[in-house]
């Protein structure tokens, strides 16, 4: 049986989120500038983005930058940025062809007018598509996602709309970024790094943490069934005994 076949449908991760890292490393060890890690990155995105959509995860979310990326060299976050608008005009056959939606997390105000053009083209033109919804986090902290919130429902309750007794986790989901998006099941962190950087705080609260040393560009479709399989082998207690479940 392939990799693909052992995994059992009626378990899949609802939400998937990966913190794609290592493009740099892979870069520097073939001896290349590490513009070629991130743009042989970009391929592992579409094997992956296929590969869940073909095994019917419904939502995937993956980590693309940072906050704390902004303060990369000028030239390296230049080229992101480039590379961000490139693959969004690129992928949107890949995208329609497969019925994926995109949306997109974080502080996109923060990113140039062109990707930010770009990005609400792509997002308009596939917003009737509903096999996966692809969920990029771009200029996306957890840190700035939960102050925004605060500040928001803070406005809220000065104004009389929310009292305080009533601000729960409801009301909290549905201010941030994420509130169309239910809770992560599954974060995967590639590159041999085990830490979170920043990446869905509230969102990841009970999800099952996988991290392999595979670097970001190497990684395929068979390294996304084995952290499946994985994931299918663990049990989940949510607080519980495990005769319980
Ligand atoms: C991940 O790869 C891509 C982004 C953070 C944009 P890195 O660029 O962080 O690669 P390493 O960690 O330097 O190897
Ligand atoms: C996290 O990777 C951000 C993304 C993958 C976009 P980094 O490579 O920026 O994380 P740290 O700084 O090593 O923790
Ligand atoms: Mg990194």
């Amino acid at each position: 049986m392939t990799l693909q076949e052992q995994i059992d449908t009626n378990k899949l991760p609802q939400h998937l989120a990966i913190i794609m890292d290592g493009n740099g490393r892979w870069a520097k060890q073939k001896g290349l500038f590490r513009s070629m890690g991130h743009e042989n990155g970009t391929k592992a995105v579409r094997e992956i983005v296929e590969a869940s959509a073909e095994i019917n995860i419904p939502f995937l979310t993956l980590y693309a930058f940072s906050t704390e990326n902004w303060n990369r060299p000028k030239l390296e976050v230049e080229l992101l940025m480039k590379l961000l608008v490139s693959s969004l005009k690129k992928e949107i056959k890949t995208l329609q062809d497969n019925n994926i939606k995109l949306n997109a997390i974080g502080n996109l105000e923060a990113l140039p007018k062109r990707a930010k053009m770009e990005l609400k083209d792509v997002i308009d033109q596939t917003k009737e598509n509903d096999r996966m919804t692809l969920t990029l986090a771009l200029s996306y902290g957890s840190r700035e996602e939960i102050t925004k919130t605060i500040r928001e429902i803070s406005v809220k309750v000065k104004n009389n709309l929310i009292s305080p007794e009533n601000i729960d986790e409801t009301v909290i989901n549905n201010h941030l970024y994420t509130q169309n998006l239910p809770d992560v099941d599954l974060l995967i962190r590639t590159s041999g790094e085990q830490r979170i950087s920043n990446f869905l705080l509230w969102q990841i609260a009970y999800a099952e943490l996988y991290f392999t040393d595979t670097l970001w560009p190497d990684y395929t479709k068979n390294h996304l069934f084995e952290a499946i399989l994985n994931y299918q082998n663990r049990e989940r207690r949510f607080g519980k005994t495990s005769e319980q479940l």
